[in-house]
This record gives structure tokens, C-alpha cells and sequence, in this order.
């Protein structure tokens, strides 16, 4: 691409992965999350170039580019490029501002390993525009404009968690919120003399082919039926437990069980903040077996090779708790490890799952981190 021989970035910005504690795919549910940022993350190198609507983006990490003229951004076949493309589009619906525009990516966040590589591109560059352009976008604009630029150039019909988590973030916290209202309040999180140690599986997922959008539907049609008996519900979130028992014979057991989950997941969310701020480290470990052992067997987004890496971890006694985080089907175990006892477990996780999938999995402790920022800029 001929812009990379003079190129010359005006602004830097970072937007990091995330994981996500407790409350897996309540979000869409309208219930309860508790993420936070990770270190790695995606970096955005950016220059306006002067034009009114050509521009240039290229990634360092694929060696790939494209050019997009802002006038006529449509859907493309390539899949990351939908990423960028549906943000462009959202912010030219709500802002003329945006001219033409090189950008750099360059990521060392995994892709397809449940760490949100898809909301940090999103919100990496709707945050990079913003400032490059001076759009006067908040965050929460910037949040719900990648959410929903995933939904129409992605098709993944998301919640919110992901970019808000990518954007929000505190460094030391995880962020308890509540996507209904989006009120959200930072919880500390100290685990000493514990790490969080995530283990990649290497089982790649891609939720937009995959089962995530069936869920989706099939929360909905659980929230249909419970409606005609409980007509002041709008989503699982107004639903306890009694109250699913109560129509369980107008459900089919899957719905049934997709449900079952979600309420309990939510509930869950509730205990692990009320965990974390009393330090109550046993519990918290429970908790994410308990989320894991649904996650699996009740709303069937797991793999053998998840539920593998979590049942060695609880035959360990060093491990406090584990699960798989994110939207599913593979990725990443989260691992609450005793900090003296990390590098013995790693290896002997590493040597269980190669023996038993031949696949070398993948290490590394993340701390909980800052959303999206500038690193440098001439701008503004
Ligand atoms: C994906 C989605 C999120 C959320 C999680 C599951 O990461 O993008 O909105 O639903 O799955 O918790």
C-alpha cells in the first residue's frame, strides 16, 4: 500500500481484549457482567490524508490491506474487514465529519480465543476517529456504535459487554454492569495470593457461524412463552427460578435448560461481586466451577477441550476456580492459580492437553487493565 512509504501517525491509540469473570452471555439477556480490560491489546497508528472520503488501512499483524471510499462502504467477503467497515458506516450515520484517513493495526491479542478481539478493533478505531476528527462522540456512543456495527457488517447479534468492557475499563477492577440500565459500578479485584492464569485451548470459534445468535434465539423464545403466564416480562433478567418452574411444562427442555442457565449465571454475578468485595476467594473459585459445569451442560456452549482444561484444573488444589470465558465453543479457560504453584501448573496442563489433543496450548497471566486510550498524539 503506498501510503505505508510516508507515513507519518498523528495519533496512537490502544484498545485491549477483555475477559470476563462471571456472567457469560447474560448481557444479551438484558442481566448482570463482570469484565475488565486485559494487557493485550489492538494499537491504531493514524494520519488524516487529506482526501474527503479515501482511506487506507492496513494491518501489520496479517500483512494484509484494503482502501474504502467513505461513500460507498458496503459489506465485504473479507471478515475483519467487516469490523472496520461497520463502524465507519455507524459514525457516518451519526457524524459528517469523518474524511479520508490512513490507519495501521497491530494487534498481539489472539483472534477466535474469546478475548474480544473483535470489540477492541471496533472500539480502537471508532475511538481513533473520534479524536483524529474531533467527532465530540462519548463513550458510551462509541461503545453502542461498535455493538451495533458488529450486528449489521458482522451478524453477530451481540450484547454489550465486549466494547463496553474494550472502552470502560479500570486498571485493578472489574466492572460490574448492568445491561439493562448500563449503570455499571467498578468492583476491586484482589486475589492475592492468587494470578489469573488463562490457558488458550487453540479451539478457535467464530460466533457469527456459530451457535451464538441460536441462543440468542432461543432466550427469546423462552421469554415469549414465560410472558403469556408472567406478562411483565420483558427478558430472562425479570425471571427467577420459581417462576421458570412454573411454565417448564410449555417449554422444550432446551429452552427450558438455556434458560435455567441464564437465571443462574445472573444470580451468580450478584454472589462474585459480593465475593470480591469481601475477599472471599473459596467462593469466588466455586462459583466459576458452577458457572463452567452450566455453561457446559445447560446452555452447550462449551468443547471437550474446555471442559477438559477445566476439570484437570479442579483436580488440582491449587487452582481456586476455572471456567471458560467469553462467548464459547473454545478460546480461553480463566484459571484462579496460587501464585507459588504457576509455573507447575502450566506445565502440567500444558503436557495433559498435548497428550491428549496435540494441540500446545497457549499461557499467559492477564491483570486487569485500562479501556481504550491514546499513546501519543500531535492531535488535539
Ligand atoms: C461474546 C459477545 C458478548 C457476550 C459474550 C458471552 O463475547 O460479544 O456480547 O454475549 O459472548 O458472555
Amino acid at each position: 500500500m503506498h501510503f505505508l512509504k510516508h507515513f507519518s501517525p498523528e495519533l496512537v491509540v490502544k484498545s485491549p481484549g477483555r475477559i470476563n469473570l462471571i456472567g457469560e452471555h447474560t448481557d444479551y439477556n438484558m442481566g448482570y457482567v463482570l469484565p475488565t480490560a486485559i494487557e493485550k491489546n489492538i494499537k491504531f497508528s493514524l494520519q488524516k490524508n487529506g482526501s474527503d472520503h479515501h482511506c487506507n488501512v492496513y494491518s501489520r499483524t496479517y500483512d494484509t490491506g484494503f482502501e474504502i471510499d467513505l461513500n460507498k462502504i458496503s459489506v465485504s467477503r473479507v471478515e475483519w474487514e467487516n469490523y472496520i467497515l461497520g463502524v465507519l458506516y455507524e459514525i457516518s450515520k451519526i457524524s459528517n465529519e469523518l474524511g479520508g484517513f490512513d490507519c495501521i493495526v497491530a494487534s498481539n491479542l489472539p483472534t477466535g480465543s474469546g478475548l474480544s478481539s473483535s470489540a477492541a478493533l471496533e472500539c480502537g478505531l471508532a475511538f481513533g476517529l473520534n479524536e483524529l476528527f474531533g467527532l465530540g462522540l462519548t463513550k458510551l456512543q462509541l461503545v453502542q456504535l461498535s455493538q451495533t456495527a458488529e450486528h449489521t457488517y458482522v451478524g453477530t447479534q451481540c450484547g454489550i459487554m465486549d466494547q463496553f468492557a474494550s472502552v470502560m475499563s479500570k486498571a485493578g477492577h472489574v466492572i460490574m454492569l448492568d445491561c439493562r440500565s448500563l449503570k455499571y459500578d467498578y468492583i476491586p479485584i484482589d486475589l492475592f495470593p492468587y494470578r489469573i492464569i488463562l490457558l488458550n485451548t487453540k479451539v478457535s470459534h467464530n460466533l457469527a457461524s456459530s451457535e451464538y445468535n441460536t441462543r440468542k434465539e432461543e432466550c427469546e423464545q423462552g421469554v415469549a412463552i414465560i410472558r403469556k403466564q408472567f406478562p411483565q416480562v420483558d427478558s430472562l433478567r425479570d425471571v427467577n427460578q420459581s417462576m421458570l418452574e412454573e411454565c417448564k411444562n410449555n417449554l422444550s427442555q432446551k429452552v427450558y435448560l438455556r434458560c435455567k442457565f441464564i437465571i443462574a449465571e445472573n444470580e451468580r454475578v450478584i454472589k462474585m461481586a459480593k465475593a470480591l468485595k469481601e475477599k472471599d476467594l473459596p467462593t469466588l473459585g466455586g462459583l466459576l466451577y458452577e458457572a463452567h459445569e452450566g455453561i457446559s451442560e445447560q446452555y452447550e456452549v462449551s468443547c471437550k477441550e474446555s471442559d477438559f482444561l477445566v476439570a484437570f484444573s479442579k483436580k488440582n488444589s491449587n487452582v481456586l476456580g476455572a471456567r471458560q470465558t467469553g462467548g464459547g465453543f473454545g478460546g480461553c479457560t480463566l484459571n484462579i492459580v496460587h501464585q507459588d504453584a504457576v509455573l507447575e501448573f502450566i506445565e502440567s496442563a500444558s503436557k495433559s492437553y498435548k497428550d491428549k489433543f496435540g494441540i500446545q496450548l497457549e499461557a499467559f497471566e492477564v491483570k486487569p487493565s485500562g479501556g481504550t486510550s491514546k499513546l501519543s498524539n500531535s492531535v488535539g
